[in-house]
């Protein structure tokens, strides 16, 4: 079947088209327009301006999506499009579209719960879909959330754990507006890491030790904060040894609570999702610490780890919950369960 997923969860436009079949996923295209430059400047995402950009781009993004895969509307099967979790505003600019589309296409809607997407990109891989060996644990590693979900099987996600506080990209952007770095900041701090020096700080990993695969994130910006606090001007040395110690302690946590999670669940293999899933020493260390345990490990191409349509386009293919475009709402609030 040949699906159009629509992503506007955040602060991008996006929308692809997917063509799957049990046997092969092929995206056909996969279009992403982010306002991240206008929020680079204030650190952050201002919903209200998302959302402005978001009306603007919709169309043409779909539009592009479109011409891209060299498919008609009327070649689509279904259109899926993110409910939640997420802004309202920014929700609403994906839903309403969707909705529209599907009275004017007459086409059916499949609402796509966000974190399922960052989740179900992963089954685009021909070998792990291949994979019969459940169960899996999943770890979804965003600005947003931080989760551990158990997949007994394909259909299935049930919630494990999460963070008690900040989410682990949360930690990445916010620790980055105390140093000074651009929005989004993970990616600046991994590159500064790779020069900082490992042993400068000892920041703490909150739950590291403790019976519970809860994770907790912001005594790390306490903590990074003190650091900041105590000269009165940052040097370049001390960014990149913070950086450093940083993504060291966020890494150390993840790793560790998904690997223990997954032992105890008798997971077959660990996934992961999200933006911060993109980061390479991250996924390195998942590598090296299974690679002795006979647990196998798969992550999403990095570009299809940050917010995009493909994985909600995936994602609806998985759980084909069709609806009438007048039942589709958006729910800032959705989550697991
Ligand atoms: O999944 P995503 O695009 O949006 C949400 O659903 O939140 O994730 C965005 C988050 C941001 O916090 C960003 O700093 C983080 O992912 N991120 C990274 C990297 N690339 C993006 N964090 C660490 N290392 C990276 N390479
Ligand atoms: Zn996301």
């Amino acid at each position: 079947m040949i699906i159009l997923g629509i992503e506007t969860s955040c602060d991008e436009t996006a929308a692809s088209i997917v063509k799957a079949e049990k046997s092969n996923i092929k995206i056909l295209s996969n279009i992403v327009s982010s306002s991240m430059e206008l929020h680079s400047k204030t650190g952050g995402i201002i919903p209200e301006i998302a959302a402005r950009e978001q009306i603007k781009y919709m169309i043409p993004v779909i539009d592009d999506a479109l011409k891209t895969a060299n498919i008609l509307p009327g070649n689509i099967d279904a259109i899926a499009v993110t409910v939640g979790p997420g802004l309202i505003g920014s929700l609403l600019v994906g839903v309403e579209t969707a909705r529209t589309l599907s009275y004017v296409w007459e086409k059916p809607l499949i609402p796509v719960n966000h974190l399922f997407g960052h989740i179900y990109i992963n089954f685009i891989d021909d070998d792990l879909r291949k994979i019969e060996n459940f169960p899996a644990v999943a770890l979804v590693v965003s600005g947003g959330h931080t989760d551990l979900v158990y997949m007994k099987n394909i259909q299935s996600v049930k919630w494990i754990a999460g963070t008690r506080d900040d989410a682990a990209g949360e930690a990445y952007d916010k620790i980055g507006r105390l140093l000074g770095l651009s929005y989004p900041a993970g990616p600046v701090i991994e590159k500064l890491a790779k020069s900082g020096n490992p042993k400068a700080y000892n920041f703490p990993r909150p739950l590291i030790h403790e019976d519970t695969f809860d994770f907790s994130f912001s005594g790390l910006k306490t903590a990074a904060l003190r650091e900041v606090e105590k000269e009165k001007s940052l040097t370049d040395e001390k960014v990149k040894n913070i950086s450093r110690c940083v993504q060291d302690a966020i890494i150390d946590s993840l790793v560790t609570k998904t690997i223990n999670a997954a032992k105890k669940y008798n997971a077959k293999f660990i996934i992961l999702g999200g933006g911060v899933a993109a980061n390479q020493t991250l996924r390195d260390r998942f590598l090296a610490n299974l690679s002795m345990l006979g647990i196998n490990f798969f992550a999403p191409v990095r570009n299809l780890c940050t917010d995009n349509g493909a994985m909600i386009a995936v994602a609806g293919f998985f759980n084909q919950n069709f609806i009438d475009w007048k039942n589709i709402t958006a729910n800032p609030e959705l989550y697991f369960d």
